[in-house]
């Protein structure tokens, strides 16, 4: 009777997975009117020795079964806090800080560049980075057999007839043929060249194209605007700058503009001048308007800036120099 009870016991003790089916079994076994505490009270009707023998044995196993539901109480206790603590909160620890990414020091400096413009009024436009002959040359006063093609070594399409830009100008024509003066632009955007890279090149570079046309527009403008836009990119009024004589198909007369960097250097940073008749003309324009525009390199801004001895950097994606920014 008493093993049969004994079995029965520890079956449940082994399935039992709480602390309140425990106390139950403790209860239905070992408790005041428990299974074991009945036969332990019924042997008070046996003889002297089978009270003696039987007694034992009961008490044995009530010795055993209480003793397995302690151990089985203790193993519960454990699991118990275990997941207490897997829920507990500290709420007064500090967080653990989510690494987050940043932009990059060529974006930081385009994002600039259009903020500076669009309080001077300039429209901030986009342009194709896979242009047309028609656009990247032609309509830029320069024909297919004009040598000045040599100035920018291109990346050809040959399938599709088309190129990657190598300047963002050809958005000048774009725009004006949609577009009557008075106008201010700027364009930034990627242009590609097929050339040998150095400190200062690299086959794949940003420049921001400016554009200002109307009535009376002269290099004047153009130099008020260039040297507010220094002042207030660089945060300095003490920036010194050249401009040289230069030759742009698209421009008459064109010029070149240079930046003292910090090692004394001149650095080139933009191609300008005034707009070429010719481009008013395929442009469609029958008026005669005047105007000026430049191209900008945005990486040699941020080199400056920054003071980076090498434009390369900007493309290598190494995260020892992009977290400086
Ligand atoms: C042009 O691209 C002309 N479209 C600029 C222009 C626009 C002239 C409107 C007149 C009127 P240029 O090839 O000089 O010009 O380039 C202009 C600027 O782009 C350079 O001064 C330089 O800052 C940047 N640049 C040119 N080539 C590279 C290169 N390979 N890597 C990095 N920056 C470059």
């Amino acid at each position: 009777m008493s093993n049969q009870i004994k079995q029965k016991a520890i079956e449940e003790i082994n399935q039992a997975n709480d602390l309140k089916k425990l106390e139950e079994i403790y209860r239905i076994y070992i408790g005041r009117k428990g299974k074991l505490t009945k036969v332990l009270r019924s042997l008070k009707d046996l003889s002297e020795k089978e009270k003696k023998e039987k007694g034992k044995i009961a008490n044995q196993i009530k010795q055993e079964i209480k003793q397995m539901i302690k151990d089985k109480e203790q193993k519960l206790f454990a699991k118990k806090d275990v997941n207490d603590k897997k829920e507990w909160i500290d709420i007064t620890a500090p967080g653990i800080k989510v690494p987050q990414g940043h932009l990059h020091p060529i974006t930081l400096v385009q994002r600039q560049v259009e903020d500076i413009f669009q309080s001077m009024g300039f429209s901030v436009l986009d342009g194709p980075e896979v242009e047309t002959e028609h656009y990247n040359f032609d309509a830029l006063n320069v024909p297919k057999d004009h040598p000045a093609r040599d100035m920018w070594d291109t990346f050809w399409l040959k399938d599709l007839d088309l190129l990657l830009r190598t300047h963002t100008s050809p958005m000048q024509a774009r725009y004006m043929e949609k577009n009557n003066p008075p106008l201010r632009i700027i364009i930034p955007g990627r242009c590609f060249r097929y050339e040998a890279t150095d400190s200062t090149h690299d086959v794949q570079f940003n420049q921001f194209e400016g554009l200002m046309v109307g009535e009376n527009i002269s290099v004047s403008n153009f130099k008020a605007i260039i040297e507010e836009f220094f002042k207030q990119f660089f945060n300095s009024s003490d920036i010194k700058v050249r401009l040289r004589p230069s030759y742009f198909p698209f421009v008459e007369p064109g010029f070149e503009v240079d930046i003292k960097r910090k090692d004394g250097n001149w650095l080139e940073i933009m191609g300008a001048g005034m707009v070429h008749p010719n481009v008013f003309k395929t442009a469609g324009y029958i008026k005669e308007w005047q105007g000026f525009a430049f191209g900008m390199g945005i990486d040699r801004l941020a080199m400056i800036k920054y003071q980076i001895d090498d434009i390369r950097l900007f493309y290598k994606n190494d995260l020892r120099f992009l977290k400086q920014f």
